[in-house]
């Protein structure tokens, strides 16, 4: 595929469901957001033969800075993560899309600085969850007091490192297979429960120890899997919602929520929303007011690219008579 020297590199890395689907996008309809496909890896490389041009493959991870990619995805297991993560963003900004591995708070934390050292953003994408620009925006503002993400599948969905589920049998119906903070979920399914990973990172305050979760399977769920997501304010407010998201048996990822990865690439949601994406830590001192302004930002890079354009540059700038404090190294994009 041309690419053009403007355009964005991306590098998938990883190629199941969400790594084809991402790759088929980018190579189909890239051209005309900006995206180019940089490389894509996989484990297996023979899986990529036939069907990723030759030139695009990578067959060592560790070559990928060669590529010279404005943004890595990961979308393949959390080890990847912990394992790359750091060299990711030592080249390039890194769209997480397996954040459950972002409960192990010393990686999380050496992530971060990363990103900081190196003037690199660490995105993580919506996925599957609902809400999350409103819960965090709750959890900017103090009001958050509590979350509860209960995510319902069919057993033939769930990826669990432990054997509780290898007894089901069809047709059992409903068994909580499991309740607790999202921290402890994580390493017990950690293909299943990046959605509260996700909900963990908007919620910041509450963090992976702080919200809580449960996992349940289900054999009447063949169709779709569910996600309820119950946040709580003060005083009694409270906001409850059920995503039902279509799902193939068997299927870690609902169908959903492929179009929420491509959408979180590509920053289109901008265009329907006052907000585009929220940056939590990103803050904007305007030098003739002296004040932090972070929805003018919002206003004025409504799409990913430029953002990353920007970002690509150190901090300190006068953009728009504003200037930028400090660099943002965490941002949420925004669920369509
Ligand atoms: N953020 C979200 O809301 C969200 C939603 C759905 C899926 N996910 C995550 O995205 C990732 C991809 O999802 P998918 O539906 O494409 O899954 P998938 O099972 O279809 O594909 C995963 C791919 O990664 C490879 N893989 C598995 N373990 C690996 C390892 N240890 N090292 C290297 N490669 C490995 C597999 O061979 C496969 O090619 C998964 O981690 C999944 O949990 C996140």
């Amino acid at each position: 595929m041309a690419s053009s020297s403007s355009s964005l590199r991306i590098g998938v890395v990883g190629y199941g469901h969400l790594g084809q689907y991402l790759v088929e996008r980018i190579l189909k309809d890239g051209a005309a957001h900006g995206l180019s496909l940089a490389f894509v890896w996989n484990r297996n490389t023979d899986k990529l033969k036939g069907l990723v041009p030759d030139e695009l493959i990578l067959g060592d991870l560790s070559s990928f800075a060669e590529r010279r990619c404005h943004v890595i995805v990961e979308v393949c297991h959390p080890h990847i993560v912990k394992e790359f993560g750091l060299h990711f963003l030592s080249h390039s900004h890194f769209m997480v899309g397996s954040p459950s591995a972002l409960s192990d708070s010393d990686l999380n934390l050496k992530l971060r600085q990363a990103a900081q050292q190196y003037g690199r953003t660490l995105y993580v994408p919506s996925g599957a969850l609902w809400g999350g620009q409103d819960i965090q925006r709750l959890n900017d503002s103090g009001a958050l007091k509590a979350l509860f993400i209960r995510m319902s599948k069919h057993p033939s969905c769930f990826r669990l490192t432990g054997d509780v589920l290898s007894d089901w049998t069809e047709g059992e119906g409903r068994r909580v297979l499991f309740r607790g903070s999202v921290a402890e979920l994580c390493p017990l399914a950690p293909n299943n429960v990046n959605t509260m990973a996700a909900a963990a990172v908007a919620a910041g305050s509450l963090g992976f120890t702080g919200v809580q979760g449960e996992i349940v399977s289900d054999t009447v769920l063949s169709d779709y899997h569910v996600v309820e997501v119950e946040v709580t304010g003060p005083n009694g407010f409270s906001v409850r919602t059920v995503r039902r998201n279509p799902a193939k048996l068997g299927a870690v990822t609902g169908s959903a929520t492929y179009n929420s990865f491509w959408n979180s690439l590509l920053g289109e949601s901008c265009s329907h929303s006052k907000y585009c994406i929220h940056f939590p830590e990103v803050k904007l001192h305007d030098v003739k007011t002296n004040q932090i302004n972070c929805n003018l930002w919002c206003r004025l890079y409504r799409s990913w690219k430029k953002i990353l354009n920007v970002f690509t540059k150190k901090t300190n700038m006068i953009l728009h008579g504003l200037k930028l404090q400090s660099i943002q190294f965490y941002a949420f994009n925004v669920h369509k």
